[in-house]
């Protein structure tokens, strides 16, 4: 491969390229990002016990270990963007996203990690522009394609990303096991 065709995953596009944006991609500052950890920290631990995969009790620290691993060198962590989801004319925070770039394979590799918009602003499209404006960041650093992961049980999630195009490729499979019967194996 030339140093032309390499990935260029370190390279940020604008989003003035979007001709509809009403949203706009704003880098996390470190005190944005340390509120934002925070908040998705206790989120994704109610989400662990939800799913049954942690106790109440231990949930804090599962989901404070999995972020370290996810992020470890924080808003700095290579390859990893973390932005604050702003409306275009109020200037207003709507939500926010957190997004990967990685040259794997010699192609650039474009994974939506998370996007939350704040409850009050839901149903206004802005998930769905800036799903778009992600979109076009892919298309600009050379990528044929973007990639999440979405819980079955997020309706409204998976409403939105089948709305947009996005099509199911792989599936996680999950058991619910009886508690072990009398006379069975120990
Ligand atoms: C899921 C989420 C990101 C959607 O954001 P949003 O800005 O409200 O989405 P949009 O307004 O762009 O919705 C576009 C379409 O998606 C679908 N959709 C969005 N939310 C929906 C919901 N709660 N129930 C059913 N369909 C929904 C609808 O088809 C909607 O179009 P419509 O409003 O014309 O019916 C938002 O609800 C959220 O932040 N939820 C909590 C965090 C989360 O679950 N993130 C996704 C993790 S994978």
């Amino acid at each position: 491969m030339s140093a032309r065709d390499e990935p260029r995953p370190d390279r940020e596009p604008t989003d003035a390229s979007h001709p509809v944006a009403r949203v706009r991609l704003e880098p996390m500052s470190e005190e944005d990002y340390a509120k934002s950890v925070k908040r998705s920290i206790s989120r994704y631990a109610a989400e662990l016990v939800q799913r049954g995969l942690s106790t109440k009790e231990g949930s804090l620290e599962v989901s404070r270990q999995d972020f370290e691993r996810f992020l470890p060198q924080g808003l700095k962590t290579p390859g990893h963007h973390l932005c604050n989801l702003l409306e275009i004319t109020r200037n207003v925070r709507v939500g926010e996203t957190w997004y990967t770039v990685q040259g794997r394979g010699g192609k650039p590799h474009f994974w939506i990690d998370w996007i939350w918009i704040d409850a009050k602003h839901r149903r206004h499209g802005y998930a769905s522009q800036t799903l778009r404006l992600l979109e076009e960041r892919a298309r600009q650093l050379g990528a044929d394609r973007t990639g999440l992961s979405v819980w079955m049980d997020n309706p409204g999630a998976v409403a939105l990303y089948s709305k947009l195009g996005y099509v199911a490729t792989n599936m996680r499979m999950t058991k619910l096991l009886d508690r072990a019967v009398e006379g069975g194996p120990r």
